[in-house]
């Protein structure tokens, strides 16, 4: 296993190097051993150490094409009703309708008029609402799990996911009240505005929960006790849950 300070000068060469290829096989070859409750703690002392959370979040991003794929941790054996299961599965069907954003977005772009795109509108209407809805995940992340890592001194990465969920937060409020004001502006206005909109929430929401899915949340299963994730599974019943979580 790789250990913190050899993770922390990689950080710091990813982080000066202009050109990325010249690390990028090392790196690749030493965040495929890596710990990701070490990965975390790394991080989180080059922000202490005076490294700007813009800084790090760009970081992650080289993270995210690094360890795509790489990382195979294995989580069997899970309840169906562990909070991290029903994050997960919430996380995949928050995915499925940004599938379709995407579709619709392309459609969008290579229509002329309202009246070709009327089944995507309403399709649009959905994605909004589940997106919108999604607040109560977000919530029960920010509420009962990211405090829970924080006491254990986990503070880099819930401080990262807090800022893109506020970020989010407000363009998806901007995309609901696009779609919503839509009669109010020319076809041109609507679809560029929902170009706009809809781009950057696919990627940073799909990015978001990459992040949550092979850095976050195995740090948290690696970290917390049993008895924590209980409180935290009756925080989350507390809290309540989205109109499409899956039922068990
Ligand atoms: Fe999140
Ligand atoms: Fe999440």
């Amino acid at each position: 296993m790789v250990d913190k300070e050899e993770l922390k000068n990689l950080l710091r060469e990813l982080r000066s190097e202009e050109d990325l290829s010249k690390v990028k096989e090392k790196a690749r070859e030493i965040l495929k051993n890596v710990d990701p409750k070490v990965l975390s703690l790394a991080e989180q002392e080059l922000v202490e150490e005076g490294m700007s959370r813009e800084e790090l979040r760009k970081l992650y991003d080289i993270h995210l094409e690094l360890l795509s794929g790489s990382i195979t941790k294995v989580e069997g054996g899970m309840k169906p009703t562990h909070p991290i299961t029903i994050l997960k599965e919430e996380h995949e069907i928050i995915l499925e309708n940004l599938n379709n954003l995407e579709r619709v977005l392309k459609k969008v772009k290579n229509s002329k008029n309202f009246g070709e795109i009327e089944k995507e509108l309403e399709q649009l209407e959905a994605i909004a609402h589940v997106l919108l809805d999604a607040e109560s995940h977000h919530g029960r992340e920010e509420k009962a799990l990211f405090p829970r890592l924080e006491k254990h001194g986990i503070t880099g990465p819930p401080s990262i996911m807090r800022m893109e969920h506020t970020d989010l937060r407000k363009r998806k409020k901007a995309l609901g009240k696009l779609v919503e004001d839509r009669g109010n502006m020319s076809y041109r206005e609507f679809a560029d505005k929902l170009n706009e909109v809809g781009s950057y929430i696919l990627k940073m929401l799909t990015d978001h929960i990459f992040k949550e899915n092979n850095i976050l949340y195995p740090t948290a299963l690696e970290s917390l006790k049993d008895s924590e994730w209980n409180e935290i599974k009756t925080e989350f019943d507390d809290i309540g849950y989205c109109c499409f979580t899956p039922r068990k």
